[in-house]
């Protein structure tokens, strides 16, 4: 069954506007059902947690409850491996400053070119302390990142490989179960920026037995917040970042130093109920997790239609070069299309797009070494449309029409 386009809309108050947004990538619209709790956690649970009364303990189950739920989007094996923090910026710069000490000189770290700088700048701060780090290259005639580049680098001083499930600027879907296989067979861990991969398919880092993967509840239809998860092995390795009283046990409190956003923690909850609503509407019976599962599934089917549009109208103008896999039906592409045209600038392209109020972005999207590589940050990078679910195909075809009178003056 496809997706009930009223319904998923009528999730999102922000729709109801005369942009269309395509900027998802970006950030995405929040849901009511966030937005609700917000006001409801202010509203009967607002008080400090760890107290007796009980208003303070049904703030603590409140809390505990959008943990337990965001375990459920990742299938974590359990609620304390998922950390919360206020960006994957910062809870990736937490996770290498709570590692650091489980490195020496000498050892290496992989990080690689395609990655938004989020994933490489806290590993490539771990220099400070003698570690070597290396760029894992990519074909740039595919675009992709290949196992034998990876093999050449790897040796038995690599501690830990850093990657992107999805990069923010090509849209390709790395096989993270693979690639993590890979990796732990030659003895490394591995951390994983989900960011651009969670708004389009499900999570599951217990099939792909990934040690670290975080994203960004703000572009998966949540509040300003992200999520990390931990294995729990790996968790129990870390140095503790919050007060020194608080040892290494205390997880995952350890990594959340200070009092933690209690309210968006709870309100990020309403993002799972909402996939489970979707997987109930497509007749799925089973556990809240199926019916997340399910939910995807309908998410993919909706987005490849929309995707498959924009790529081949970009395929049969012979202007344009699009940076990634240019079939918009394949399995391993989400709806983030990023592309030059011959002769523009991509930042006229977007202001000249704003005034069909349709709101897309240029520019390199912070994964400035990938559009350094290609040679496109001195010309202001690519355009990037960055569809998901809730857009229409009647809003994709509003676009197109848009370019056709931008790119013909
Ligand atoms: C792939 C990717 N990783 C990391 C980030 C950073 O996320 P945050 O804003 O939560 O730090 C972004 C944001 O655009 C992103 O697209």
């Amino acid at each position: 069954m496809s997706l009930d386009m009223n319904f998923v809309r009528d999730q999102f108050p922000g729709l109801k506007n005369e942009w269309a947004f395509m900027d998802n990538a970006g950030g995405a619209q929040i849901l009511k059902g966030c937005v609700d709790n917000i006001t409801e956690y202010y509203y009967s649970n607002n008080v400090q947690l760890g107290g007796s009364y009980d208003v303070s303990q049904a703030a603590l189950r409140s809390y505990a409850q959008g943990r337990e739920n965001i375990a459920t989007f990742f299938n974590a094996s359990m609620p304390e491996e998922i950390v919360f923090g206020p960006s994957s910026t910062v809870l990736l710069q937490f996770l290498s400053k709570s590692m650091a000490s489980q490195f020496s000189a000498g050892d290496e770290v992989i990080v690689t070119i395609t990655d938004h700088e989020s994933n490489i700048g806290p590993w490539v701060w771990l220099e400070e302390k003698g570690v070597i780090i290396k760029f894992w290259p990519m074909n740039k005639e595919t675009y992709e990142l290949e196992l034998d580049a990876l093999d050449k680098l790897m040796t038995d001083k690599t501690k830990l490989v850093a990657f992107a499930h999805v990069s923010n600027l090509l849209g390709t879907i790395n096989n993270v179960k693979e690639i993590t296989k890979f990796v732990h067979d030659r003895g490394a861990l591995v951390c994983v920026d989900a960011v651009a991969y969670a708004p389009h398919r499900a999570v599951d880092v217990q099939d792909w037995d990934v040690d670290f993967y975080a994203l960004s509840l703000y572009k998966t239809y949540g509040p300003h917040h992200a999520a990390l998860y931990c294995r729990m092995d790996q968790l129990k390795e870390l140095d503790g970042l919050y007060h020194y009283f608080y040892g290494k046990d205390k997880i995952p409190a350890k990594m959340e130093p200070g009092n933690a956003n209690y309210e968006l923690s709870y309100a990020s909850g309403a993002i799972v109920d909402y996939l489970v609503a979707l997987g109930e509407q497509a007749g799925e019976t089973g556990s809240r997790r199926a019916k997340l599962e399910t939910a995807f599934k309908d998410i993919t089917e909706q987005e490849n239609i929309l995707s498959e549009k924009v790529l081949s109208y970009l395929r049969k103008r012979n202007d344009c070069t699009i940076i990634g896999i240019t079939d918009g039906n394949s399995p391993r592409r989400v709806p983030t299309i990023a592309f030059t045209v011959k002769g523009k600038d991509p930042e006229q392209i977007c202001l000249a797009m704003d005034k069909y109020k349709i709101a897309i972005r240029f520019g390199d999207f912070h994964a400035r070494r990938l559009s350094d590589s290609l040679d496109l940050t001195k010309d202001n990078g690519t355009v990037r449309i960055s569809l998901t679910h809730y857009n229409t195909v009647g809003e994709v075809e509003k676009l197109l029409s848009a370019f056709d009178d931008i790119l013909s003056s």
